[in-house]
């Protein structure tokens, strides 16, 4: 493949993010972890499923950074994840050390790559990335948006009984409780939702929404979400790796767009080969804003918390 993407961690998010990067043919793949011979494995595993799955795309498991120079995208899912119960917060300094040694390490390599970082508290590790790696602002994305997006599509189609293919849907602001969907922007086959669903119907599956990431952690028990992330992350590498320019809530970071100065927040974005290639401004009611407003704040206190423990 004529384009190569670096995968951190081979774990959960980080092995699935490398298959199906592999079996789309986009790239060739190098995966890294920390565990000796982990990333090794799953790369070899991946690349003898290729032959059935009908893909020449190159997989490398490696410990060092060597192998992973001239990266022209690199996606950072290294890190712990949260138990039932505990909040994305709570992994924070723990996954700020993680973040920042890997951003070090693989802008080294790759200095002139694009970072989509995946691991959380996923606003501010983009901080921590961002910060780390010195790359310009363009050049660093968060991934939670598709997925809470894709989520909420997942959830209006079983609502409506339609293809999710017709689904459409925006949540914007940070990765957490307060993420704000976006119900009149979001659309079936082009009908808003409010046109088609009840405010209580939508109000729940809003709610959904916001704890989706807590309904799979309580079921899974020991382990988080990682096939939707996943799919998540190649959407946003594809975007950049054919340079669709497609339109998608990512975290970028905001200097006055939406009135927010100096954070990683998600909004929608236009994601092609230079990246963040243009930060789209839709028009917010009032109660709309003023949920965004919320959300960065929670974020803005987050990063606060980070830089008062370092
Ligand atoms: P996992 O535990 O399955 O995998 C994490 C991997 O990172 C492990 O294999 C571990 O050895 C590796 N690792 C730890 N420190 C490392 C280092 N310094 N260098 C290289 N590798 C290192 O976890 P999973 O499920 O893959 O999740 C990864 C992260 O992504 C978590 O922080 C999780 O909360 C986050 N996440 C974020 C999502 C989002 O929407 N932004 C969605 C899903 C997960
Ligand atoms: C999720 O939303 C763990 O942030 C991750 O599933």
């Amino acid at each position: 493949m004529d384009k190569k993407v670096t995968v951190i961690g081979a774990g959960n998010v980080g092995a699935t993010t490398a298959q199906r990067l592999a079996e789309k043919e986009l790239c060739d793949v190098v995966l890294i972890d920390i565990i000796e011979g982990f990333s090794k494995g799953k790369a070899l595993d991946l690349a003898e499923a290729a032959p059935i799955e009908k893909h020449d795309a190159h997989l490398i498991g490696a410990n060092k950074y060597e192998a992973s120079t001239g990266s022209d995208i690199v996606i950072i899912t290294a890190g712990i994840t949260r138990k039932p119960g505990m909040s994305r917060d709570e992994l924070i300094s723990t996954n700020a050390k993680i973040v920042r040694d890997v951003t070090q390490q693989v802008t080294a390599t790759s200095p002139d790559s694009i970072l989509i970082v995946v691991s959380n508290p996923l606003d501010v590790m983009c901080h921590v990335a961002y910060q780390t790696s010195g790359l310009r602002k363009t050049r660093v994305i968060g991934m939670a948006g598709v997925l809470d997006s894709a989520r909420f599509r997942a959830f209006i189609s079983m609502e409506l009984n339609v293809s999710v293919e017709n689904t459409h849907a925006f949540v914007l602001g940070g990765h957490g409780d307060t993420m704000v969907p976006l119900p009149r922007y979001s659309t079936v086959a082009g009908i808003p939702i409010t046109e088609l669903l009840s405010k209580e119907r939508i109000d729940a599956l809003v709610e959904r929404t916001a704890n989706g990431g807590a309904e799979i952690v309580g079921l899974l028990k020991t382990q988080s979400a990682y096939y939707a992330p996943a799919s998540a992350a190649v959407e946003m590498a594809e975007s950049i790796l054919k340079d669709k320019k497609k339109i998608l809530p990512c975290a970028a970071y905001l200097e006055g767009e939406y009135g927010i100065n100096g954070l990683f927040i998600g909004v929608p974005v236009k994601l092609g080969a230079k990246g963040v290639e243009e930060i789209i401004e839709i028009s917010l009611r009032d109660e709309e804003k003023a949920a965004l407003d919320k959300s960065a704040d929670a974020v803005r206190d987050l990063l606060k918390k980070l830089k008062n423990s370092v």
